[in-house]
């Protein structure tokens, strides 16, 4: 490769302080060290997790970042000793490495790649994705199947993994049981996926958003509610419609309210309530124990359960083989160019995910 070994100039996203828009700005990107890929981001999508830290959510994230964790591309050079791939290779960078113990993946200044008008720009984990080129640890990259279309299999790098993960192996949703699901963003809307393909036989959508409903019901959902249209507490509400509460409950919201009401609606004696949503860094929860002690299960799912590198491929293989159709949560296709566009549609409720093209 002609660019191998030598820093190259791209575009990317700069997120330079909180509360402001992205600059798409050239950057420098630093070639591969020992153990380290670089690669040639085609596609990535916009998660609200970027929207958080954007907004500052995040103390811990440091400023000025590139942003973006939803993306897929082709391996342009990798750094000694890395033999899991090579270039040309079509990948998926994993924001939840495999690897997660070690001091090099706890450690966020280690993978410093990007510079900016002579400024060094933090990377984000560990993809950085709103880039052209971005810098990766070897364990952070899925090698996956060539023929896979890298514009739509990016949603599989984090919001459909996630929510698919979240019902099919954090909860494990059993055929037959009911199932409600808090928030239909791309993650949630994944959940709903993942309980239609687990059996579910009654998927309750929740959201505050009533234009997210024709897709649930399209993806899944036997019937969708919208809490301020109800009289009571969403709840109570869900335990009188299945009974007794139903069998699992999810949050893909990131709110503290609405991790308390998914918790307090699945069954009291084996109800399973999976938190998704990723909540403020300042949040704390308070709530009455006796919700736990009659027998309900709180878990809690990252990235749906996944060990990302052995699960990524197949992840992959399945979608090619038509198993799920993470397609139907692709509303908008924008150049990169319009990355805030892309965040505005998020803001409004108006996307359910966004696949921003380099
Ligand atoms: N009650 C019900 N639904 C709500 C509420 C509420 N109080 N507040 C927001 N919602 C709905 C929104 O209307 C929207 O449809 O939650 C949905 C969130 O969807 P997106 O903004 O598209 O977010 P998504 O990318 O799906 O991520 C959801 O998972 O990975 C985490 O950080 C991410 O916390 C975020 C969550
Ligand atoms: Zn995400």
């Amino acid at each position: 490769m002609a660019t191998s070994g030598k820093v190259i100039r791209c575009r990317a996203a700069v997120a330079w302080a909180v509360g402001k828009e992205l600059s798409v700005e050239e950057v420098e990107v630093a070639p591969p060290k020992a153990g380290e890929v670089r690669i040639k981001i085609v596609a990535t999508g916009i998660c609200h997790t970027d929207e958080h830290v954007l907004k500052g959510c995040f103390p811990n994230v440091e400023f000025p970042v590139i942003l973006g964790h939803e993306g897929a591309g082709i391996v342009e050079s990798v750094g000694e000793g890395v033999t899991s791939v090579k270039a040309g290779d079509k990948v998926i960078p994993l924001c939840v490495p495999q690897c997660g113990e070690c001091s090099f993946c706890l450690n966020p200044e280690s993978n410093h790649r990007f510079t900016c008008k002579g400024k060094q720009i933090h990377h984000y984990m560990w993809v950085s994705t709103f880039a052209e080129y971005t810098v990766v640890p070897e364990y952070a990259v899925a090698k996956i199947d060539p023929a896979a279309p890298l514009d739509k299999v990016c949603l599989l790098g984090c919001g459909f993994s996630t929510g698919y993960g979240a019902a099919i192996n954090t909860a494990k949703v059993k055929p037959g049981s009911t199932c409600a699901i808090f928030g239909l963003g791309g993650v949630g809307l994944s959940v709903v996926m993942g309980c239609k393909a687990a059996g579910a036989s009654r998927i309750i959508a929740v959201d505050i958003n009533k234009d997210k409903f024709a897709k649930a019901k399209q993806l899944g959902a036997t019937d969708c509610i919208n809490p301020r249209d109800c009289q009571k507490p969403i709840q109570e509400v869900l335990t009188e419609m299945t009974g007794q509460g139903v069998d699992y409950s999810f949050e893909a919201i990131g709110l503290k309210e609405t991790m308390i009401a998914a918790l307090a609606s699945c069954n009291m004696n084996t109800g399973i309530c999976v938190m998704i949503g990723v909540p403020d860094s300042a949040s704390e929860i308070s709530l009455d124990p006796m919700l736990l002690l009659t027998g309900r299960t709180w878990k809690g799912s990252l990235l749906g359960g996944w060990k990302t590198r052995d699960c990524m491929p197949k992840l992959v293989s399945s979608y090619l083989e038509k198993k799920f159709n993470s397609d139907l949560l692709i509303t908008h296709t924008l150049p990169f160019a319009k990355v805030n566009e892309g965040f505005e549609l998020l803001r409004a409720g108006k996307s359910i995910r966004s696949v921003l093209l380099f």
